[in-house]
């Protein structure tokens, strides 16, 4: 048993009473060092829960392999407990707190015996930097542990920083697979079972009987997002499902940008782009990839940090054509999850290369050819890859300060109507397009993929309170950057034609539009008014090395004009939902642009 490190008497209490009611083995506390992590690394491949990959073409690298029933977040059995039902508002499971820690305290008595219990302390954001907090995960799952070892910083550096009385959110989890009169599997969960639940009042996670990525890492969606959404509302900041990425213009200046589009919709690619050739003075730094934590600066100019250390990222689809830069971050020291095995210990995925390798062992560990008509590699596939390992990574990414923000952008799949990129007028109508943006669902969670669904602010699955009050918060942050505050743009990348086919080539030439929202934000480029807002016209963008047609432009800029009002009425029926939570302004913001448009 490793002995804490830390004198924290509510951190040794709530350890030393999670211990006695799930009735662990033993108890590890990590220390975040090299030597634990090839410990776990090694416990994990000889249990038969990881394949070690190819020391020379992946080194550093795993390949697990989940339970078919435990692939992704589970939104329904995702829980926000408040004391009222109206707290949690209408886009989220509500459950009493005091019913629902019942409940997960009788799942979870016992439900550690014949395993290891580790304790993981964390910090989200740079260690011991103002806007960064701490966490500490209680988990049976050596699998978490090496994941949250990438994604966040761990281990002994932030007990110190926490000291005798530092406040932490307290994160328990258990996959729900005691090994009583069993033996281990290589992935245990307990998916009749699995519940992810949140207290915001308490600052507290509890989640039970997945492995897998949101559901188990609990720093990630769970901290960051849930239960931070809630401390920036009370704190005065803006926790965001948001990219982070920096722009150099070829006349050396730098603009930071961030982007929010929901699960599997581009923020990893957005976060990474590389220019296409003829624009190659143009270059794009990465910050973050997935979530933002955003502060008002001295000036009232929006700071945003990213509080991970990792990248997450959706497998499927990424290559050295569509994401070089995502392709090196998993180069080596690596965790795959459900990606297929090749022959000589390396991974692969649909999308990785234009052809497939001749055999593949699966995901669900199964021999593989090509043309069987099974996907070798699991839509919801995720390498987990530091930060560090990314060669265009931002020099300011740990900067404890964050960098300064120009920019919010908007976007999700939507294969009609929705031009490549427009602005909105003002802070109040861009916080009406993200209050009512829509996207087409992906794999990254479960439900219908391709049924279109609100996702407001991409937050529908990540916001810890009502969300009415959060569009209100938004509006109030408006207030507080002041003459600072970003302009708001909304892109879509995924129209398509009549045949299905993309009408954008996407990817680096997505710079194209990322330079005109630049050059909006520094007054240097034009617009034009439309019924969505302000767009460019053909001339506004640069078409170096593209071959791209007026007419091609014009199809994908086209707006949907007819039944402009209906469209914009539609939108009652979830404000209707929110009921008098929702700001007055969203409704006011509503009658503006029907007016604008008779
Ligand atoms: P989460 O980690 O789930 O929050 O997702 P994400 O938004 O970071 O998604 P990611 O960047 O990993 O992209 C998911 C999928 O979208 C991948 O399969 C990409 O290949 C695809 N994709 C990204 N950018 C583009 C684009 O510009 N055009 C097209 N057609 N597909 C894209
Ligand atoms: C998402 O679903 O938005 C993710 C992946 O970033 S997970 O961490 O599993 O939530
Ligand atoms: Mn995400």
């Amino acid at each position: 048993m490793k002995q804490p490190n830390t004198q924290h008497k509510d951190l040794l209490a709530w350890v030393e009473e999670v211990r006695q009611h799930c009735q662990p083995d033993n108890v590890v506390w990590c220390d975040g060092s090299e030597t634990e992590d090839q410990h776990l690394r090694q416990l994990m491949v000889n249990s038969g829960s990881a394949i070690r990959l190819n020391e020379e073409k992946r080194p550093n690298s795993l390949l697990v392999r989940s339970d078919p029933r435990d692939v992704a977040r589970v939104e329904k059995r995702t829980f926000i407990c408040t004391k009222t039902r109206e707290e949690a508002g209408p886009t989220n499971n509500w459950e009493d707190p005091a019913v629902m820690k019942k409940k997960m305290r009788s799942l979870y008595k016992g439900c550690m015996r014949g395993r290891t219990m580790y304790v993981i302390p964390f910090s989200m954001g740079p260690v011991g930097s103002k806007i960064a907090r701490i966490g500490v995960e209680i988990t049976d799952s050596p699998y978490v542990v090496v994941n949250m070892r990438i994604m966040t910083r761990m281990g002994q550096e932030v007990l110190d920083v926490l000291g005798t009385d530092g406040f932490f959110v307290k994160c328990l989890h258990s996959v729900g697979y005691p090994l009583e009169g069993r033996s281990d599997i290589p992935w245990p969960c307990n998916p009749e079972n699995t519940y992810i639940t949140h207290f915001p009042e308490e600052r507290l996670i509890m989640s039970y009987g997945s492995g897998y990525g949101g559901n188990a890492l609990l720093g990630k969606k769970c901290l960051a997002l849930r239960i931070a959404s809630a401390m920036g509302r009370d704190e005065g900041w803006m926790a965001e499902h948001m990219l982070i990425l920096g722009l150099e213009t070829p006349d050396g200046k730098k603009s930071y940008v961030t982007a929010a589009f929901p699960s599997a919709c581009g923020k990893t690619n957005f976060a990474m782009l590389v220019p296409p050739k003829a624009l190659k003075d143009y270059k794009v730094t990465t910050v973050g990839d997935d979530i933002a934590w955003i502060q008002p600066g001295p000036d009232g100019k929006p700071r945003a940090i990213n509080p991970e250390a990792g990248w997450f990222g959706v497998a499927p689809g990424t290559s050295y054509k569509t994401n070089p830069n995502a392709m090196d971050s998993c180069r080596r020291d690596s965790i795959f999850t459900n990606c297929a095995l090749t022959d000589d210990g390396d991974v692969w995925w649909e999308g990785m290369t234009e052809e497939p390798p001749q055999h593949l062992v699966s995901w669900l560990g199964e021999d593989w050819t090509p043309g069987g008509g099974k996907l070798s590699s699991h839509p919801n596939a995720r390498f987990t890859a530091p930060a560090r390992n990314c060669p265009c990574i931002d020099s300011e990414w740990e900067n404890p300060e964050g960098v300064p923000v120009d920019a919010f952008v908007f976007g999700g799949r939507r294969m009609n109507n929705i031009p490549l990129v427009f602005e909105t007028r003002d802070w109040t109508h861009g916080t009406f397009v993200g209050a009512t943006l829509s996207s087409e669902q992906t794999a990254a969670a479960e439900g219908k993929v391709g049924a279109l669904r609100r996702d407001p602010m991409a937050m529908l699955p990540f916001c810890g309170y009502n969300i009415g009050d959060y569009f209100r918060h938004w509006l109030e942050m408006g207030e507080k950057f002041g003459d600072n505050k970003p302009r708001i743009f909304h892109v879509n990348w995924f129209r398509k034609n009549k045949d299905g086919k993309f009408l954008w080539p996407g990817f680096g030439e997505n710079l194209r539009a990322l330079a005109w929202i630049v050059d909006r934000c520094r007054g240097q480029a034009n617009g034009k008014d439309s019924p969505l807002g302000i767009v460019p016209e053909y001339h506004d963008l640069r078409w170096e090395g593209l071959d791209f047609s007026e007419n091609q432009f014009a199809e994908l800029m086209k707006e949907n004009t007819e039944n402009l009002g209906e469209q914009i009425r539609s939108h009652d029926e979830f404000f209707d939902k929110i009921g008098s939570a929702l700001p007055p302004e969203l409704k006011a913001e509503q009658e503006k642009i029907l007016q604008r448009m008779t």
